[in-house]
């Protein structure tokens, strides 16, 4: 069933497009880091952020992977202008509905490429004065670990590239795809990518 409805969707989207991770790997990968968040927060109950909208499959697969309690709300940031390049600051599109004051909160990205969007986000939220705050990022594509950006849960490290699906799109297209792939470079330098 499955198989059949990859090669579906990979019949509509063309050849251009590589599988980097199967929507096996990230399930199995999803648990894994829902079991090491249960085990991290076992006496608490987190507020998990979900970073729209590229986290909202992440965000709901890992929230029902998860045994603790936890609440959960959503933040949109715009770091992207047109095209593939991250552009200066992040814009605050949507702000949180809860109070995180004193909190213990989840942050969940789901792709860190330089690292801007997140370091924005957790400067922003630390203002807050949440009690503890760590950050959960499906995919990272950074070559060097930051010690100023401190990611306690990582999904997978990639390469270079711009990737697709499993809530990651390009000019909003691709995000319904159960695995995240790689598109050819003529394919992102030819879609405008503006929202
Ligand atoms: P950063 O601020 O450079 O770390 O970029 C992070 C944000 O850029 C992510 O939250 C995504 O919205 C977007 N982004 C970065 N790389 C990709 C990619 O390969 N595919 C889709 N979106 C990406």
């Amino acid at each position: 069933m499955e198989e059949q409805l990859l090669a579906t969707q990979a019949e509509r989207i063309g050849p251009h497009m590589d599988v980097v991770l199967s929507a096996d790997q990230i399930r199995r990968r999803v648990n894994e880091l829902a079991h090491e968040i249960d085990r991290d927060f076992m006496d608490e109950t987190p507020i998990v952020i979900g970073m729209l909208k590229g986290s909202f499959i992440f965000v709901a697969d890992l929230c029902r992977a998860m045994a603790i309690p936890h609440h959960i709300d959503f933040m949109a940031v715009a770091a992207y202008g047109a095209g593939t390049t991250a552009s200066g600051a992040p814009k605050l599109l949507k702000d949180l509905t809860v109070n995180i004051t004193g909190r213990t909160v989840l942050i969940v990205e789901d792709i860190v490429d330089t690292g801007a969007t997140l370091s924005h986000i957790r400067r922003l939220l630390m203002t807050r004065q949440p009690r503890r705050l760590a950050s959960v990022a499906l995919l990272d594509k950074r070559t060097h670990e930051d010690p100023e950006l401190p990611i306690e849960y990582v999904g997978f490290k990639i390469d270079g590239g711009f990737v697709v699906g499993y809530g990651l799109d390009l000019a909003e297209r691709y995000r319904h795809l159960p695995y995240i792939g790689r598109l050819n470079p003529t394919q992102t330098e030819e879609t405008d990518t503006r929202v």
